[in-house]
């Protein structure tokens, strides 16, 4: 068999990608009031299509969902017109992109909503720690409301109907953010999840949740293949703790594998070093490896048939032509974690390519 590395071309169900990179979801902050992206994140996604697929910064399903400044959101007609300005700029490249649904659960500060309703969790546990807010500078996560169990089809629905908006803007997909402690994954962790219904307990009911969304935005597509979810077992961030992640993430895994969907995305953390060797048997599709990747460590783990696609976060920051220059072996610009969340188009879309060209030849 021939050897896969980063730049061979790969396949994930329904389209071929020019190469086995993914550009991990990062929030940028950069939208506009009530949630409308800007078009400074045209030309950001734009320059970064040569990435086999782009998946876009976390995107509220709807705008309960919104935590931190400045993010966007996928539900009004505005909102869907000028997402598909991106869209279709990355398109103009010959790239493909998902839409990632970020909604935050409990991680969120009520001066960064427009909304008034109380952010909602699975159960009333508020997250330690604070966010950035613009009018009133670093604060406490609010303390969250618990879901009624008659509201949870209703959030469900919100996965169902972003997923509609995002693809009628274009998109070629989505993926449900289902890790770094938002509400995907406090309803699976014990430490957020305190819920005696059918979706606490036990690790069947933490699951369920995560399976009905997936199941929804599937339905809303009309093919699971345009579906995708990250998950980060054991992460910590976002004061987030599960007794047994190893269980929790095995039983999710297992339940979601023979759904057909477009990839299973693993963010890799200290905590568990050995996720990928444990969770890759049990995924028929795609398995999308990711967290501190570099091309060494990236082609090693393709070539050891470890994972098929490697998922590059802060290096794509920085280096908007990240495949390009892993062809020719040019320097990598270092990234500048202090402009990561900061307004205008400073760190975000001035980094040049190195040849201009922003696409392989
Ligand atoms: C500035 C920044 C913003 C991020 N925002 C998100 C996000 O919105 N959704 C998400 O799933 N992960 C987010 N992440 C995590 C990345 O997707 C990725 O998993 C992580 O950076 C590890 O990959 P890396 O070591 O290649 O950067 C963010 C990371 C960074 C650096």
């Amino acid at each position: 068999m021939p050897s896969v590395d980063l730049l061979s071309p790969g396949r994930i169900d329904g389209f071929d990608t020019c190469n086995r990179m993914f550009m991990a979801p990062m929030t940028r902050s950069r939208a506009l009031p009530r949630g409308v992206p800007s078009d400074l994140a045209i030309e950001y996604y734009g320059q970064r299509a040569s990435a086999g697929l782009l998946i876009t910064e976390g995107t509220a399903p709807a705008a309960t969902g919104i935590g931190y400044a400045r993010t966007p959101s996928i539900d009004t007609p505005e909102q869907i017109a000028a997402w598909k300005k991106i869209a279709d700029a990355v398109h103009a490249r010959r790239g493909r992109i998902f839409m990632q649904f970020m909604h935050v659960g409990r991680i969120a500060h009520s001066a960064n909503r427009y909304v008034s309703d109380p952010p909602v969790a699975p159960s009333v546990v508020r997250a330690a720690g604070q966010m950035w807010t613009d009018a009133l500078g670093m604060q406490d996560l609010d303390t969250p409301r618990a879901l009624d169990t008659s509201e949870i089809p209703g959030v469900i629905a919100q996965y169902a109907q972003a997923t509609t908006n995002a693809l009628a803007a274009g998109f070629d997909g989505v993926e449900l953010h289902s890790a770094s402690g938002y509400l995907p994954m406090q309803f699976l962790s014990t430490g957020s999840n305190r819920r005696t219904d059918g979706y606490g307990g036990g690790v069947h009911n933490r699951i369920r949740f995560v399976v009905e969304a997936l199941e929804a935005m599937a339905a809303a597509a009309g093919d699971a293949s345009r579906v995708g979810i990250k998950i980060s077992p054991a992460m910590p961030f976002n004061d987030i703790q599960d007794d047994d992640p190893i269980e929790t993430y095995t039983t999710l895994v297992k339940a979601i594998a023979p759904m057909g969907l477009a990839y299973l995305h693993v963010l890799r953390t200290p905590p568990l070093p050995t996720i990928f060797e444990i969770l890759r048997p049990l995924f028929f599709g795609p398995f999308a490896a990711g967290g501190a990747f570099d091309q060494r460590s990236g082609n090693a783990m393709l070539e050891s048939g470890g994972a098929d696609f490697i998922v590059f976060g802060k290096l794509f920051t920085s280096n908007p032509d990240l495949p390009e220059r892993f062809a020719v072996g040019a320097p990598l610009t270092s990234f500048d974690a202090s402009t990561f969340y900061t307004p205008g188009p400073k760190g975000y879309i001035d980094f040049p390519a190195m040849s201009g060209s922003g696409s392989l030849p």
